[in-house]
């Protein structure tokens, strides 16, 4: 009963907005590395548990490079500037080859959304199994959801951290940003860069990118809405190639599967590797994805509350190109008719009701695990 699917899916129509595409890694796979060393988070003893980006400078370690000494000789420059010079002598150095890019991408996830304030406010079983299915409850709304008003505040907060940062700090102003489709993070990603003086040739015009969305659950907080909603929202911000006017890859009665997510995860960096040449990058996306494309990165675990950002220095080396791997891309999901009694962990929803699901079988998945959006 399960479709089995190639990787195609997002593989296959790379959206080269700028026009550049990355030579060497032309017929060939890419393989990612997360470098160690540059970012706390990457060290086995920071907990990422009430981690907060905005208490430790993003996480950037306070450390020498060999560039220093002719970079910054008399010691006036500051880490964020010694690092920039340090990752474009990598880029650019004695030692650059062109099957190696190194990029610095610093992933941030929205700010707290209205499915959040729900799924709080039921419980988990309740919100997965029932509510989650539902657009909203008379109150609030979580079909494509807005941020709470705690939300906004988390946006905020980023906002006048990177003003911070970028004024004393001189950290490098973004060259690319990218966001996630759904409306809690093209609103997150412009509450926290649109009003930010930005240099002319840095100017803030994501990319609305369908590869970083949330994991497709059956959850309605992770159908999109459609390009025109999106683009009267945000008239400056542009699409991939390809971006279909409606969402044509939700399904109300199956999820993505995690194996699904994962390959997706993976294919969107690619994308972005092959495709855009610059090196300091802002993506906005979700607690899921972001776990998925720290997973893709070869990152170690590192989840994120709302709000929360983690920069990776990546490096990204072309290599044989290795076979396409071969998955289910979607699977049922067991939800009530009703508010269900419980949900239990590998079985699924415990309805109230007798009428229980219209799926033939019970979801493999912890519903627990599904409710990372
Ligand atoms: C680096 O040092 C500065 C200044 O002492 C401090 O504010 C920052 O938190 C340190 N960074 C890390 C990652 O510990
Ligand atoms: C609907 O859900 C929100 C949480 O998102 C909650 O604050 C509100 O009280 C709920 N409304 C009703 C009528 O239960
Ligand atoms: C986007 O940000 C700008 C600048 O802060 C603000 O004026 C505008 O209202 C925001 N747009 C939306 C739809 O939130
Ligand atoms: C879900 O809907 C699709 C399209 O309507 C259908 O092909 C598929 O069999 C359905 N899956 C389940 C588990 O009911």
């Amino acid at each position: 009963m399960k479709t089995s699917i190639l990787a195609a899916l997002f593989a296959v129509a790379p959206a080269a907005v700028a026009g550049w595409t990355w030579p060497e890694a032309k017929g060939k796979s890419i393989k990612f590395t997360s470098v160690p060393g540059y970012f706390i988070q990457d060290d086995e003893a920071t907990n990422p548990t009430g981690f907060d980006y905005a208490a430790v400078n993003f996480g950037l370690v306070n450390r020498t490079y060999r560039t220093d000494k002719r970079f910054d000789p008399t010691g006036a420059k500051t880490q964020w500037q010694r690092f920039e010079a340090w990752v474009k002598h990598l880029n650019s150095g004695c030692q650059k080859r062109g099957n190696v890019q190194y990029k610095v991408l610093i992933m941030g996830r929205h700010g707290d959304g209205w499915h959040n304030a729900a799924e709080s406010f039921y419980g988990t079983p309740a919100w997965n199994c029932y509510w989650a299915e539902q657009e909203g409850n008379g109150t609030a709304v979580w079909a494509d959801p807005l941020l709470t008003p705690a939300g906004v505040r988390e946006a905020e907060k980023s906002n006048a951290y990177f003003k911070d940062r970028y004024q004393t700090q001189k950290m490098p102003y973004f060259e690319s940003y990218y966001t996630s489709p759904l409306s809690r993070c093209t609103i997150t990603a412009n509450l926290t860069f649109a009003d930010i003086n930005l240099p002319r040739n840095r100017p803030f015009v994501p990319i609305v990118k369908e590869g970083f969305r949330e994991g497709m659950t059956v959850h309605t907080c992770n159908h999109r809405s459609s390009k025109t909603y999106i683009s009267e929202m945000f008239p400056s911000f542009q699409f991939e190639a390809g971006f279909t006017e409606l969402d044509e890859l939700w399904r109300r009665n199956e999820s993505e599967t995690d194996e699904a997510f994962a390959v997706r995860a993976k294919a969107v960096l690619d994308d972005v590797f092959r495709t855009d040449k610059k090196t300091w990058i802002s993506i906005t996306a979700h607690s899921g994805a972001i776990t998925r494309l720290l997973a893709a990165l070869n990152h170690r675990p590192f989840r994120l509350a709302t709000g929360q950002i983690i920069p990776v220095l990546v490096k990204a080396e072309a290599v044989e190109l290795q076979p396409t791997p071969v998955f289910e891309a979607h699977e049922p999901y067991s939800t009530c008719d009703a508010p269900p009694i419980t949900s239990i962990a590998g079985q699924g929803c415990v309805c109230a009701t007798t009428t229980t699901s219209a799926l033939p079988e019970p979801t493999e998945s912890d519903p627990a695990e599904c409710s990372d959006s």
